[in-house]
Order: structure tokens, then C-alpha cells, then sequence
């Protein structure tokens, strides 16, 4: 099994204040923390807002230094503070973000928001730029004739489809997500996840899934990792973890949400607004 991520003991502090009414102060974001993930795994990393999972993502994709510990991608040490990186090493390692729609140029068509990755890091030309795109739109579920379109004329769900082929344009081979369908609705939330299930299979992917929502973490991880207040407070196979919560943050979440499937109570409940 090869271990794509290992991330030991990760510190990032935050210096904040220091203005003329707020006295500086430092906020320990992520206190210690380490995981890693084994190729074509998914690591789900769960948590309430605030508690570092965002800050967790940066480092991992290498674009925020961590104040201490290590960070290894395919076995090869990542030093983001003294500038080590190589293109290499920034191409195994893409990110989507919550907002398909922020993180979109909205002046950008379709086709070059997925060939610019390929522009900028590789020496590929206009013409096999366009077919690589075109193919890659056909992976996510849309049509190569979406190749001339502007982000604003696609949905939520096919925003985040984009957002992910353009994730997957450089080959990489670890995807962190961060919340990638929480602003999504349901039954759009199932097809995107199920569209990164087959593309992990495909592709041989090794995901970092980063989520507030169990129902969504019992359905994609393999492990799972939870966090509290900047620490892993638990941390295990998803089967364990759900079977047999041991720390009490973790029970109160779990409480907190209905076990039996919780999709669909929430599904019912969405039709119910609906109707
Ligand atoms: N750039 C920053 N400057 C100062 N504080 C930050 C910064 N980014 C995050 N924080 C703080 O670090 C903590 C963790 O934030 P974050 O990683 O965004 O959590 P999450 O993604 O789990 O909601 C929060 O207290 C947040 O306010
Ligand atoms: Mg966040």
C-alpha cells in the first residue's frame, strides 16, 4: 500500500490583533496533528466550524506553512516555509473549495478555466489543451459543448463538476476537498459525491474529504478523523469511529444527529419546505 499523504504532528498558529483596540493574541487553529492516507483511500475529516479543518486543507495543499511539523507527500518531504517545492510536488496535489461559484472566474469560458492548469505548469499546446478539456468534461458528467460556456450559465452542481475536472486537468494525486457539497442541495449533494466515488475508482485517487456532515462522511470515507477545538480527539476506520465513539465531543455529535439515514429524514424534510 502506498501512503500518498503523511502529515505528522501539524501546529499552525494564527497572530491576530495587535491593532489599536484589540490587543494581539494567538489563536492555536490546529494544535498537533497527524494522519495519513494510503493510495485510492479517502480520509474524512469532520468537525464543527472553526475547529481547523480549513486551516488542515491549506497545509496539506501546500498553500499555508504550518508553524511546526512535517508534511510528506509520496513519501517525499514538503517544506512550504523555505520555499522547497517543486512544480512537481504542487501538481500532485489539488484542492476544491466549498463555492464553486468564488473560486470560478466568471469571464472565463469554461474551456480555458481547465486548460489555464495545463498552460501554466506544462508545455501542452492550444490544440491538445482543448481535447484534454473537452475529455475531462465528459469524466464529470457535462458535455464537451460546455466547453464555450461562462460559469454562470451552469447550476450549482455542475459548477462543483467543474471545479473538480479542473481539479483533476494536472493528474494529481491527492484531492483535498473542503466541504465540496455543502452548498449544494440533496439530491445534487448524492450525484456529486457519487460522480467522486467513480472518479476515485478511475483515476486511482486518494481523497482528503472535509465535512461538517456525518450522513455525507458515513457514506465516502474510509477513515475518519475528528476534530476538536484545533486536535484529532478521534481518529480510526469509519466503522469504528461510528460504532464506537469514545471521546464525548464525539458522542454529542453523533447524538446530535439521527443515525438511521439521515439522508433521507433530511430529503423528507427539503420536499416538506418545498411543498
Ligand atoms: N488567516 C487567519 N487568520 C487568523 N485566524 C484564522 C485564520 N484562518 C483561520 N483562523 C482561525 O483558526 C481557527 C480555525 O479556522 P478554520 O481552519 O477555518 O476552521 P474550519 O475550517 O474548521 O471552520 C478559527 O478560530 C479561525 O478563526
Ligand atoms: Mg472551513
Amino acid at each position: 500500500m502506498t501512503r500518498v499523504l503523511e502529515a505528522r504532528n501539524i501546529v499552525r498558529d494564527y497572530h491576530v490583533g495587535g491593532g489599536l483596540f484589540s490587543p494581539p493574541r494567538t489563536v492555536h487553529a490546529v494544535k498537533g496533528v497527524s494522519f495519513s492516507v494510503d493510495k485510492g483511500r479517502t480520509l474524512a475529516i469532520v468537525g464543527e466550524s472553526g475547529c481547523g479543518k480549513s486551516t488542515l486543507a491549506r497545509i496539506v495543499t501546500m498553500i499555508d506553512a504550518p508553524t511546526a511539523g512535517e508534511l510528506f507527500i509520496d513519501g517525499q518531504k514538503v517544506d512550504v516555509a523555505k520555499d522547497g517545492l517543486t512544480p512537481e510536488m504542487r501538481r500532485k496535489v489539488q484542492i476544491v473549495f466549498q463555492n464553486p461559484y468564488g473560486s470560478l472566474n466568471p469571464r472565463q469560458k469554461i474551456g480555458d478555466v481547465l486548460g489555464e492548469p495545463l498552460l501554466i505548469n506544462t508545455g501542452v499546446g492550444a490544440e491538445e489543451r482543448r481535447e484534454r478539456a473537452m475529455t475531462m468534461l465528459t469524466k464529470v458528467g457535462l458535455q464537451p459543448e460546455h466547453y464555450h460556456r461562462y460559469p454562470h450559465m451552469f447550476s450549482g452542481g455542475q459548477r462543483q463538476r467543474i471545479a473538480i475536472a479542473r481539479a483533476l486537468m494536472l493528474n494529481p494525486s491527492l484531492l483535498v476537498l473542503d466541504e465540496p457539497v455543502s452548498a449544494l442541495d440533496l439530491s445534487v449533494q448524492a450525484q456529486v459525491l457519487n460522480l467522486l466515488a467513480d472518479l476515485q475508482d478511475e483515476f486511482q485517487l486518494t481523497y482528503v474529504f472535509i465535512s461538517h456532515d456525518l450522513s455525507v462522511v458515513r457514506y465516502i470515507a474510509d477513515e475518519v478523523m475528528v476534530m476538536y477545538y484545533g486536535e484529532a480527539v478521534e481518529y480510526g476506520t469509519r466503522d469504528e469511529v461510528f460504532a464506537n465513539p469514545r471521546h464525548d465531543y464525539t458522542k454529542t455529535l453523533f447524538a446530535a444527529t439521527p443515525r438511521a439515514d439521515v439522508a433521507s429524514i433530511k430529503a423528507r424534510l427539503a420536499k416538506k419546505k418545498a411543498a
